[in-house]
């Protein structure tokens, strides 16, 4: 066995205190029984080398392969990447996913943003049990975050490759999220275009729309290689009218803590967002390919795990339990206490066709066609 030893990002300490290293555990677990790595990392565990805290495993000769490599670079926790040689620390260049500069995560701060380093482990975690894992590198994926605040969970599917499709109800939140991507863009003189339109139906208005199609390089904008973030300013347990079946590889979300931010239903502002979940769950199920998964964490002091996953359940998505997926609960203050799910929609029929060619499904995954 070959034995390696990941160094965690310093944040990660900052983001789950002591329960940091249980994390990165379980995300790493996530990705061993993922089926995307060649080599599957085993005795996976904790230790102290020279004072410092890593993440350590093992793998089988002659050790990790490069997409292996490629893949565990993505770890939402990854800092430095070790090979153990006796005593010795021998460096594995890690080159994660970054289309674009790392402050488009990190700049916008506001109250309530979801951390940007646990959005990216939901992301990962959701990404690897959906049918679409062995696409997680290439890109050209659609990620949707229906409760989407100012756009964390977008701006890191954008960093990731892939289109990033968000709904929130707080016309604030869609204004603030439009103007940080604008400025931002411009900033960065990158080439784009982006709208901030209604959406009517029968002559009333039903929602806002922010659309920008953006690009790394002019060559890519040029070519057509471009990446689409749409928000829609609405309600997410009405969705029907506005986006079609089938529109999104995964569903990334992070619930209302029923702290200062409630979840909004029919009924107004409410503590817990089962009832809220309740009533947007089946929808976005609908929205998610064959074989798509949603990955979501909540406030367990305002809704139990078990109701969370009779919820999604409920739906007709089976949810994931186990290594990894267990034990993902970790203290954000002292009101939130965060947990996670991650769930499947039924797998694509197998049918005798071959699968599409890449381009031909890049081009349906950017076409979720809010305007419908
Ligand atoms: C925990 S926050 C998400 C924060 C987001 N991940 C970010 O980093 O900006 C939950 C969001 O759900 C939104 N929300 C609550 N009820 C909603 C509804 N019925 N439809 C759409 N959005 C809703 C809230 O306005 C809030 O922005």
């Amino acid at each position: 066995m070959i034995e390696y030893a990941l160094l965690l990002a310093p944040s990660s300490n900052r983001v789950y205190a002591d329960a940091s290293g249980r994390l990165a555990r379980a995300e790493l677990a996530v990705f061993a029984r993922s089926g995307v790595l060649g080599t599957e990392p085993a005795d996976i565990g904790e230790r102290r080398i020279g004072g410092v805290p890593y993440l350590t495993f093992a793998a089988p000769e002659p050790g990790l392969g490069g997409q292996d490599i490629a893949y565990l670079a993505n770890l939402s926790a990854a800092y430095a990447l070790f090979e153990r040689r006796g005593e010795l620390l021998r460096p594995v260049e890690l080159a994660p996913l970054g289309r674009y500069d790392s402050d488009l995560i990190t700049i916008p701060k506001y109250a309530g943003k979801t951390n940007e380093q646990f959005t990216r482990l939901l992301l990962n975690i959701t990404l690897l049990a959906s049918a679409s894992a062995p696409a997680m590198l290439a890109g050209g994926l659609v990620v949707l975050d229906p409760l989407c605040g100012r756009g964390t969970t977008l701006n890191q599917a954008l960093m990731y490759g892939h289109d990033g499709l968000g709904v929130e109800i707080d016309n604030k939140d869609v204004d603030a999220y439009a103007a940080f991507l604008r400025t931002w863009l411009k900033r960065k003189r990158l080439k784009h275009r982006a709208e901030l339109v209604p959406v009517r139906r029968e002559r009333r208005l039903v929602a806002r729309r922010f659309e920008a199609v953006l690009a790394p390089s002019p060559e890519a904008y040029r070519s057509g290689a471009t990446q689409k973030v749409t928000v829609l300013n609405a309600d997410t347990t009405r969705l029907a009218e506005l986006l079609r079946p089938a529109c999104a590889d995964v569903i990334v979300t992070d619930a209302p803590y029923g702290v200062a931010h409630g979840s909004r239903g029919a009924q107004g502002l409410s503590r817990s967002p089962l009832e809220l979940l309740r009533a947007a769950v089946p929808g976005w199920t609908r929205l998610l390919r064959p074989g798509g998964a949603l990955g979501m964490s909540w406030n367990t002091h305002v809704a139990q795990r078990s109701a969370a996953a009779e919820v999604l359940a409920g739906a007709g998505l089976r949810v994931l339990d186990g290594p990894g997926y267990a034990e993902l609960s970790h203290r954000v203050d002292q009101g939130i206490e965060r947990d996670v799910l991650v769930a499947v929609a039924p797998a694509p029929d197998p049918g005798p066709q071959p699968a599409s060619p890449p381009n031909l499904r890049r081009e349906q995954a950017s076409s979720p066609d809010p305007g419908r």
